[in-house]
């Protein structure tokens, strides 16, 4: 697996993550319900606004960023979400690398689990998940407007 550089998003970074957003979740317009796409796709300035809390780790290939994930620490736990990585780029360990580096956050920031949602449509996030030792805890049915989803969490 390559060593991707992965680096902490500022907020000059929002307008090219909304762009990956956008790139990666238009294909899948017709498989979730509208607001969730729109939930998926934020606007620069509605990720911008969530950099005060929350950290946007970022990958890039030459200048461009090809892969994000972000991480919430709150009450002890790290949720992990927002993970995309751009389509040319996938299959090269990327993902594995971002959920890693925010293991590796989450445990020297004090989180004592990290945890996860996403859709059981979402074949490759969950054997990505999976074989790194996140465990099913359960699915939780119509629960984002009206889609299933699949909760996921590792101790650390
Ligand atoms: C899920 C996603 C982030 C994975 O990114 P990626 O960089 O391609 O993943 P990696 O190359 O790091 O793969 C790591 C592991 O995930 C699993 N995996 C990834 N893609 C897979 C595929 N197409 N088929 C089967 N397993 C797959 C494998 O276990 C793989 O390990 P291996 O290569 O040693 O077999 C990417 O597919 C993506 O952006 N999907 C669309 C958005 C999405 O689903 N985001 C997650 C929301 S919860």
């Amino acid at each position: 697996m390559p060593d991707w550089k992965i680096q902490v998003a500022n907020t000059a970074d929002s307008e090219e993550i909304s762009q990956l957003y956008r790139t990666v979740w238009t294909p899948f317009l017709n498989d979730f319900p509208k607001e969730l796409m729109d939930n998926r796709m934020p606007l620069a300035r509605e990720i911008k606004a969530s950099m005060e809390k929350k950290t946007y780790f970022i990958v890039r290939d030459k200048a461009k960023i090809i892969g994000v994930a972000r991480a919430t620490i709150e009450h002890g736990a790290c949720l992990l979400d927002r993970m995309v990585v751009h389509p040319e780029f996938r299959g090269k360990g990327i993902g594995k690398a971002l959920t890693l580096h925010i293991i590796d956050y989450a445990r020297n920031n004090n989180a004592k689990k990290i945890w996860l949602d996403t859709s059981p449509k979402l074949t490759e996030a969950i054997a990505l998940y999976e074989s790194l030792g996140f465990r099913e805890c359960g699915l939780f049915r119509k629960h984002y407007w009206g889609t299933d989803i699949k909760f996921y969490e590792m101790l650390i």
